[in-house]
């Protein structure tokens, strides 16, 4: 649209140069200015057009940055162990299934883990992984499965035997998760897994939205 204008300022420049040419020497000195006057309008004309492509440029750059500022803070990581009131122990075991709680948050960037339920909600679309791992007593099961909604998707199971005095286990998955997923450890009926600070965790963490 300048650039336009800018041309019919040219145009009506060097029409007028035509035409008072022949007339006075003032008129053809005048003139002689025109065809300059013609030239500095068209480079300024082909600057400015330059210069709005450039603007243009800066203002995608400007949202490229922007969108990725607003990935950047979507980032969603969490890990938590059992923890205790102090004191070690055993959870289990118990006649029927049951979420593992895992109530000492070590991190949880983005508060997608739940540790009052234990559970994990995809707070967005993308790829996540996940890992558990446990320690319990050798004398007993450990049956542990970590969940998607209602479907087991990793398992760990441990024997129970009498001359092994502990078990430390685990397993891990990358999982496709869309928004409102649920991840969460159960614990199978009849199994245990010891309860600390340190030992028994789970963790999980967006790799990439999508
Ligand atoms: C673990 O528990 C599940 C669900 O109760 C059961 O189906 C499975 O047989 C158990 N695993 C083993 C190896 O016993």
């Amino acid at each position: 649209m300048t650039f336009s204008v800018w041309l019919l300022v040219c145009f009506c420049g060097l029409t007028l140069g035509q035409n008072v040419l022949p007339q006075t020497e003032v008129a053809s000195e005048t003139g002689s200015c025109f065809p300059d006057m013609c030239k500095f309008l068209k480079e300024f004309g082909a600057m400015k057009e330059k210069q709005e492509v450039m603007e243009t440029r800066q203002k995608e750059t400007e949202n490229q940055v922007l969108e990725l500022k607003k990935k950047d803070a979507s980032n969603i990581a969490f890990s938590a162990a059992i923890g205790g009131s102090g004191s070690n122990g055993h959870i289990g075991p118990f006649s029927t299934d049951t979420t593992i709680i895992y109530r000492k948050l070590i991190i949880n960037v983005g508060n997608a883990y739940n540790q009052h339920t234990g559970i994990f909600a995809a707070p967005v679309p993308g790829i996540y992984y996940f890992t558990y791992f446990y320690h319990a007593v050798g004398t007993q099961v450990v049956n542990l499965s970590l969940m998607k909604n209602n479907e087991e998707v990793v398992t760990t199971y441990d024997h129970k035997t009498s001359h092994d005095v502990a078990d430390n286990g685990g397993n891990a998955a990358f999982l496709q998760l869309q928004q409102g997923d649920q991840v969460y450890m159960r614990m199978h009926a009849n199994s245990h897994v010891w309860q600390n600070e340190h030992l028994t965790t789970f963790s999980g963490v967006l790799l990439r939205q999508l």
